[in-house]
């Protein structure tokens, strides 16, 4: 049977629901204007982002892998939570009265989630508003603008622009114990942090309701997710511009802008 479109329908599912699991991809920014750096219009300079989301790259260049992270930072706080964003921190909120319970499980590195005010929130790989230490491994929330003075101004996407080879000791430093820093998010290659998964393993086994939005459902481990939960035989709805790889596992797909089909989703 094609996943239903029927709205009416799904709305009941989501007043009946009290454990709601909300994941989402990079969709759930696009009408927010965040860039996805990824298939066509995906350089910055002549890299593609798997060339400079690396710990190779970092050890290599870390001052030309900041500039990139510095100008994915400066380009998402130009930007605000859309429609989408607020819809799932406003249903969080009102089940929060009622008792029940709603978490995002998020792909996203943009943090547009914690700034329309969802509060359980899973981020599987990183913020780019985090720091991690490279010599103490502390973890710091960091949104400063530029996030270091050597960086102001650089980080220019266009391909003829130059590389600034910032020194070392002019990069971004830890407030701990002075070493170097490097973005808070999981890079090709890397593991996704052993907590995260565990706590989003939980949620996906326990939830009464999902709803999949603005994600392709082709990379690992967040792919997997909501076929899980469907095979569980609890109710999963994908919302998206199109249909993915895992459209006919789910039981409702809303197609279209997830900025206008979330607020009919899940308003009161
Ligand atoms: N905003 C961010 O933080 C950001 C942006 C780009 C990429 N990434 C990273 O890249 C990877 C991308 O995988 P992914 O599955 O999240 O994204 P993806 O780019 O693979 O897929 C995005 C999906 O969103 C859909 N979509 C686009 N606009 C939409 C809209 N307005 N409403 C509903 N759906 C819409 C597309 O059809 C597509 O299926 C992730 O690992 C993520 O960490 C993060
Ligand atoms: C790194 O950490 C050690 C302690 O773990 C500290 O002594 C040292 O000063 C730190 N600094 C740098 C710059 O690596
Ligand atoms: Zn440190």
């Amino acid at each position: 049977m094609p996943p239903s479109a029927d709205m009416e329908t799904f709305r009941k599912l989501v007043n009946a629901a009290k454990h709601v699991v909300i994941l989402t991809g990079a969709g759930v920014s696009a009408e927010s204007g965040v860039p996805t750096f990824r298939g066509a219009g995906g350089y910055w300079r002549q890299f593609e982002a798997q060339q400079l989301a690396t710990l190779q790259a970092f050890r290599k260049n870390p001052s030309l892998v900041w500039e990139f992270y510095h100008y994915r930072r400066e380009v998402v706080l130009t930007k605000e939570p859309n429609p989408a964003h607020l819809a799932i921190a406003e249903f969080e909120k009102r089940l929060q009265h009622e008792g029940k319970k709603v978490v995002v499980i998020t792909q996203n590195v943009d943090d547009l989630h914690v700034r329309a005010g969802t509060e359980k929130l899973i981020r599987l790989h990183g913020s780019l508003f985090q720091t991690k230490c490279m010599n103490c491994s502390d973890i710091a929330v960091n949104f400063d603008s530029p996030i270091c003075p050597a960086l102001k101004d650089k980080g220019k996407p266009d391909t003829n622009a130059e590389d600034a080879r910032i020194p070392v000791e002019s990069l971004p430093r830890c407030q701990k114990c002075q070493g170097l820093v490097r973005p808070g998010v999981i890079w090709f290659g890397e593991n996704l942090n052993e907590g995260d998964l565990t706590a989003a393993g939980k949620e996906l086994e326990e939830c009464d309701l999902c709803l999949v939005v603005g994600t392709s459902s082709v990379v690992y481990p967040a792919a997997m997710f909501a076929p899980q939960v469907a095979a569980r035989g609890v109710p999963v709805a994908e919302f998206n511009l199109e249909s993915t790889p895992a459209t006919s596992r789910f039981g409702f797909h809303f197609e279209g802008p997830c900025g206008k089909t979330l607020p009919q989703a899940l308003s009161p």
